[in-house]
């Protein structure tokens, strides 16, 4: 029988260890059902702790526990080791009763071995590893998973799963993670309360976080997600909201500015326009680096400004113009030139709006008829649809509006005789359908702009780990040996 100072000694290889017969690992303890797993698991990986080593019940393996009767591996706690090397695809697959795998802070490469069907797993911290790859069925039939982090880690590009959200997650961060692409459009309800994705290259629009109700941290800053912020007030726990350095666009929502629960909101180098938000006093706020037309809280834009606002919003807040159309003044009061793409101006009056062949989808805003200096309104060959508001045949200085080749319908208003209105290359005549929920797309993903912001927002989860384990490891190893 092995006495403790040898299970405990630093003589033991892993190559001696994996030669050992299972006849002879008999010797010592009873053999945990997880044995060949955690043997298969060890065979590649480097810089092993010193308990595990040859001949010893792997349940006396520092960072390893084992259920007491069944002798299963419940969790393991390789954290900070500087273990090197990588997993084999199958190596934690079999066992069966794991509910925790922490293995952040070391430098193991190569895929992530499967987690399907690991039906007890509850927590996986993979942070701050070399991992390149995750399997296609990471994440199937995992039914108990609830903290998941794969922090920092130089994984090809990937997408967020589907079915991340309708897992039991409670907490998934994935900062640093080269996430790409959009964010799932149809979210089923969800448990998560910490959603970390930030520092990532995530882009499209960021619509479908507001089904997630439950979330108290949303952290999605230093991506590419575009368009306007949605109306987030049915996320009643919600305190850190982090979308700094985004492509943002459109005004803050004034239901934002008055969630009871916000504590922490980073806005920071977005395109957001409109008044600067002002929120509440308790909350802790960076907005600077957006095209806000006031550097003043709260206070409003100038009439012409608020209107052309108003009809980006009917084009989806699109990013062409978002770059450009900011400020207070659109039109450069000195010499009577624009200083808005699309907007020509006589004087201080927006005197044409020509956004003709710009891609703008949306529908056409009854905002317009706000711009009451206008002559021109040439929104030609976009892909507009909707009908045309009545109020544009209000519009008391129009001369000639041109919405050739457009998906326009519904009835052409009826505009005065001095009207020169240009209509071909629609559906007029057919009805409306009544409005698409939310914001139509119609923005591009680019890079996102330069500069960074300092946050003060919470850290991961991964203390919340934290099993006194090894005092009861050495318990058990005492007791299986004099057994
Ligand atoms: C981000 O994604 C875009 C495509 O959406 C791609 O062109 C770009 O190279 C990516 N950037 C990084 C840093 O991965
Ligand atoms: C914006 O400009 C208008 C004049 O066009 C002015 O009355 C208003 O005070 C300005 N708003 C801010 C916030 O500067
Ligand atoms: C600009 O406005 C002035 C007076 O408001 C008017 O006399 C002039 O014709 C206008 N110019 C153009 C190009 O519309
Ligand atoms: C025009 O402006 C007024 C006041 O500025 C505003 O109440 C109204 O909603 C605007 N009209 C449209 C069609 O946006
Ligand atoms: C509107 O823009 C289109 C596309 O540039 C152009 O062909 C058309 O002549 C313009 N309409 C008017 C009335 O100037
Ligand atoms: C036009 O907009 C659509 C999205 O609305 C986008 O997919 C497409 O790339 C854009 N085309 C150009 C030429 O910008």
């Amino acid at each position: 029988m092995a006495s403790q100072d040898e299970q405990n000694g630093k003589t033991g290889l892993l190559l001696a260890f994996l030669c050992v017969s299972t006849s002879s690992l008999a010797l010592g303890a009873a053999k945990s059902p997880d044995a060949d797993a955690i043997v298969d698991l060890a065979r590649s990986v480097s810089n092993l702790p010193p308990s595990w080593t040859a001949g010893a019940d792997i349940c006396g393996y520092e960072g390893v526990t084992c259920d007491k009767d069944s002798g299963r591996v419940t969790t393991i706690d390789l954290r900070d080791k500087g273990l090197a090397g990588t997993l084999p695809s199958s190596a934690l697959s079999s066992l069966a009763a794991v509910t925790a795998l922490h293995l952040g802070g070391n430098r193991l490469a190569g895929a992530v071995p499967s987690l399907a069907s690991l039906a007890s797993l509850a927590l996986v911290v993979l942070d701050g590893n070399a991992f390149t790859s995750l399997p296609a069925d990471f994440l199937k039939d995992v039914p108990s998973l609830r903290d998941l982090s794969l922090d920092s880690l130089p994984l090809q590009p990937w997408s967020l799963p589907e079915a991340i959200p309708s897992l039991s997650l409670e907490y998934f961060s994935a900062s640093a993670a080269n996430l790409a692409g959009p964010f799932p459009a149809n979210l089923p309800c969800s448990s998560l309360t910490t959603l970390r994705l930030n520092r990532n290259n995530l882009s499209g629009p960021i619509d479908a976080v507001a089904s997630l109700k439950s979330l108290t941290v949303l952290m999605i800053d230093h991506n590419s997600f575009s368009g306007p912020i949605p109306d987030l007030s049915g996320m009643s726990q919600l305190e850190t909201f982090s979308a700094g350095d985004n492509l943002l666009t459109g005004l803050v929502p004034a239901s934002m500015t008055k969630m009871p629960s916000l504590r922490r909101v980073s806005l920071a180098n977005n395109l957001l326009q409109g008044p600067m938000p002002e929120f509440g006093h308790g909350v802790d706020t960076d907005v600077l680096g957006n095209d806000f037309c006031h550097p003043e809280p709260g206070r409003p834009c100038d009439a012409q400004v608020t209107a052309l606002l108003q009809v980006a919003a009917g084009f989806g807040y699109p990013l062409q113009l978002s770059r450009n159309w900011y400020g207070n003044t659109t039109c450069n009061s000195k010499d009577g030139t624009a200083s808005w793409v699309g907007v020509v101006c006589n004087g201080t009056d927006v005197t044409e709006v020509s956004l003709q062949q710009m891609n703008l989808s949306g529908t056409i805003s009854p905002a317009f008829a706000n711009l009451t200096a206008v002559v021109r309104l040439n929104l030609s060959g976009n892909h507009l649809a909707g009908a045309i508001p009545d109020a544009l045949a209000t519009m008391p200085r129009l001369a000639l509006l041109d919405v050739t080749n457009n998906n326009l319908r519904g009835q052409i208003p009826k505009f005065k005789p001095s009207v020169q209105v240009m209509a071909q290359g629609n559906r007029f005549g057919k009805s409306v359908p009544p409005p698409a929920a939310g914001v139509p797309a119609g923005t591009t993903a680019g890079s996102p702009p330069a500069g960074t912001v300092s946050s003060s927002l919470p850290a991961n989860s991964a203390s919340r780990f934290n099993l006194g384990i090894i005092a009861n490891v050495i318990l058990a190893l005492v007791i299986a040996n004099w057994g």
